[in-house]
């Protein structure tokens, strides 16, 4: 049995709720999710370089909540958290924290790591600026971690879902395999056979997902612009749960995000047909967040809207004009692989 607050918005696949994730889990039967994507807050990020001591107790708050994951995870569910890199304090050497996470989920939890990913975003500012700008003896750091965990061997994944588009080579050779391709044993052992030649959609992606953060003209600015807000300051771009949505999830399951910020997890779940639930504390991140789902709308229904959702005690608006919101324009390009 579900037992949680009235969600703040509703919309036709999804319910935003307002409060304490770890609170709001709570109210979540066992085995009832089939995809927890979610980007924790940068408690550490946001000063950009950390002590050892806060780093510890960062990483002891965060597996408070992954506990309550996997309980309200089903066996064949996904969960997928994206942490970025950083700096100890004061020196050019890199924390651990995230790997702490992932070896103390997996050795103190109980999970299973099912693939390790990288988000590559090429459109990274250079940082932290002393190291990198100004004394010029550490790279720019644009890969965040991504640790895909599973409570079984075999959750469900279908990377089908999710090809990449090939490569000019690859198309090249698509067109006339006789001619580029000669099926031969790799030095690696592969047999690479004649049905290499063959169009299968697309090419395997692989755990480098390059993507830039680069939102800059959504509807979800325009109208945050509206309200006198820049947005969220930590979005991940649409495309990351897209991703993982597609690889991990069925039209119909249910994906959660427990530290939703501006909800880019339910707007993506909403355009992919799947049910959604968003958890998070700050009333007017998810106010803000609203935008994502309203069908095009002038200023004065946008500020009025925000005004409601920030009022004490909102609950239950149902954004009911709310179309399909238009997150995929272009084709998904989760990465360039050489198909070789
Ligand atoms: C890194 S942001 C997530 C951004 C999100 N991925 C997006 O694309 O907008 C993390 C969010 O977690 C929220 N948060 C922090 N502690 C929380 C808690 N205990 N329960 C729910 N949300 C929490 C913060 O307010 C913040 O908006």
């Amino acid at each position: 049995m579900i037992s949680l607050p009235d969600p703040i918005y509703s919309t036709r696949c999804g319910k935003a709720y307002l409060g304490d994730a770890l609170e709001l889990m709570a109210g979540l039967p066992a085995d009832s999710i089939d995809l927890v994507v979610t980007s924790p807050p940068f408690a550490l990020q946001r000063k950009k370089e950390y002590g050892n001591h806060d780093q510890e107790v960062y990483v002891d708050w965060l597996l408070g909540f992954t506990q309550e994951i996997k309980r309200i995870l089903k066996p064949s569910g996904s969960f997928v958290i994206d942490l970025g890199g950083a700096y100890q304090k004061g020196r050019p050497i890199r924390s651990l924290y995230n790997y702490r996470v992932l070896i103390r989920l997996c050795d103190e939890q109980g999970w299973n790591l099912a693939e390790e990913f990288f988000w590559f975003n090429p459109a990274k500012l250079p940082s932290p600026i002393e190291w990198v700008n100004k004394r010029k003896i550490r790279a720019k750091d644009a890969v965040n971690t991504v640790w895909w965990l599973s409570k079984i061997d075999n959750p469900k994944a279908n990377i089908t879902n999710v090809l990449a588009p090939y490569s000019d080579r690859m198309k090249r050779l698509l067109t006339n395999s006789e001619k580029y391709y000669t099926p031969k044993k790799r030095p690696s052992g592969h047999d690479i056979s004649g049905r290499f030649g063959e169009d299968k959609g697309g090419a395997i992606p692989s755990n480098l997902l390059q993507i830039p953060n680069t939102e800059s003209n959504s509807q979800y600015l325009r109208f945050c612009k509206i309200v006198g807000s820049r947005g969220h300051p930590a979005r991940f771009p649409q495309k990351l749960p897209e991703f993982f949505i597609n690889f991990l999830t069925d039209l119909g399951d249910t994906v959660l995000d427990i530290f939703a910020g501006s909800n880019t997890t339910g707007a993506t779940a909403e355009a992919l047909c799947r049910q959604w639930m968003a958890f998070e504390l700050d009333q007017r991140y998810l106010a803000e967040s609203a935008f994502r789902f309203l069908p095009d709308a002038n200023e004065d229904a946008v500020i009025s809207l925000y005004n409601q959702l920030c009022t004490k005690g909102a609950r239950n608006i149902r954004l009911a004009q709310v179309s399909q919101p238009r997150l995929f324009d272009e084709p998904s390009d989760y990465c360039v692989q050489d198909n070789e």
